[in-house]
């Protein structure tokens, strides 16, 4: 694995920005993260700061790999992305927008006007279907933030590249610049800092079968459950019981206790679906495909098979195995008529420099 080389210190400050950078392609793939504890709720919009820590693992199959290229001269710049088929088309206004945004923020970053100069041709591609509750704009902008950084000269630490990445604005990329088992802000009453590695990704070999049944692009985005979720009268209550939830779900991990860490998992993520459903307006997530995946899980766990569930900001049905339960669990839900899609995924290394571009 090549990860992002870092300075011990890191600062994104160039002495001469990016010199010898055009024309250079710089190619990262980063993985999605599927947060064990979620964050939900925002303590500062504009700094994307957290109201309480995460913790997530690290997946391993579900990536977006991002090209760029910086030119000399001044621009709009060009976004890209894979098609089905895979072939790259031009990225409509809802996708290209805020990479622009982060692209902006990266340059200035390394002293860079982007009216004067350095803009970018980026690509992107994404193993796993979008913006559907799978985080694909944590992989997204991790791999957007480390392939701009590396492409403008940056050498910095993975605390700067993961403050960088959750400038975005996609809190959870933060944590897509590290493999293994990451919390989010580290240390965990700092609100500002950056993700940091718990347990790396050889520690356990967990595995994660994705339910997909709702592959389309979700109704009601991240951010605005992250701005609903105080209009919950759950919500505080769910803020005094994370301290506590947050060093079990450490302790579990440590102890690679699958059982207590289900158990943790499934009441977090039934947390925050119920806090969205009861936040005003209400936001509803799961599907009757999600229940029946849900059901399943039940059926399963009363047959002996030790497999636990979580859901994010969408529909999709995350389940949480050991290996050698990994393919009984993908076939007794790929039966399911509401299932469109099963992804086997597991623990990962985190980021990797590619040689091959998208373009
Ligand atoms: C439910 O604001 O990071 O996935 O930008 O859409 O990736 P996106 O969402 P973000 O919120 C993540 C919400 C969550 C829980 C989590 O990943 O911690």
């Amino acid at each position: 694995m090549t990860a992002p080389v870092a300075s011990p210190r890191g600062s994104l400050l160039l002495e001469h920005p990016f010199e010898g950078a055009v024309g250079r392609k710089v190619t990262y793939e980063a993985p999605a993260n599927l947060a064990l504890v979620k964050y939900w709720g925002m303590r500062n919009e504009e700094l994307t700061l957290p109201c309480a820590p995460s913790i997530s693992m690290t997946l391993s199959a579900c990536v977006s790999t991002t090209t760029v290229e910086v030119h000399q001269r001044a621009g709009r710049d060009e976004v890209l992305l894979a098609g089905e088929d895979g072939r790259l088309e031009r990225a409509g206004a809802s996708f290209a927008a805020p990479v622009r945004r982060h692209l902006d923020r990266l340059r200035a970053g390394v002293g860079i006007d982007g009216a004067s100069g350095g803009h970018f041709t980026v690509a992107t591609r994404n193993s796993f279907p979008s913006r559907c509750g799978l985080a694909s704009s944590a992989s997204g902008f991790a791999a957007l933030t480390l392939a701009a950084v590396a492409s403008l000269g940056g050498e910095t630490s993975f605390e700067e590249l993961s403050l960088l990445a959750r400038a975005s604005g996609s809190g959870s990329a933060a944590r897509s610049v590290l493999g293994g088992w990451v919390v989010w802000p580290s240390p965990p009453n700092a609100p500002n800092g950056p993700a940091k590695q718990l347990f790396p990704p050889e520690h356990w070999d967990l595995r994660d079968v994705i339910a997909v049944v709702e592959p389309g692009a979700k109704e009601i985005s991240s951010l605005a459950g992250h701005r609903r979720a105080r209009s919950s009268g759950l919500f505080a209550a769910r803020l005094g019981a994370l301290p506590s939830r947050r060093a079990a779900v450490e302790r579990a991990i440590a102890a690679r206790d699958l059982a207590r860490l289900g158990a943790l998992v499934e009441t977090d993520a039934a947390e925050l679906q119920a806090i969205a459903l009861s936040s005003e307006p209400p936001i509803v997530y799961p599907t009757t495909g999600t229940l029946a995946v849900l059901r399943r899980v039940a059926g399963l766990r009363d047959s002996g098979v030790p497999v636990y569930w979580s859901l994010d900001a969408g529909a999709n049905v995350h389940l949480l195995c050991e290996p050698h339960h990994e393919r009984t669990v993908a076939d007794a839900v790929a039966t399911l008529p509401e299932v469109l899609r099963v992804l086997r995924d597991r623990v990962g290394h985190g980021p990797r420099r590619l040689e091959k571009h998208l373009f």
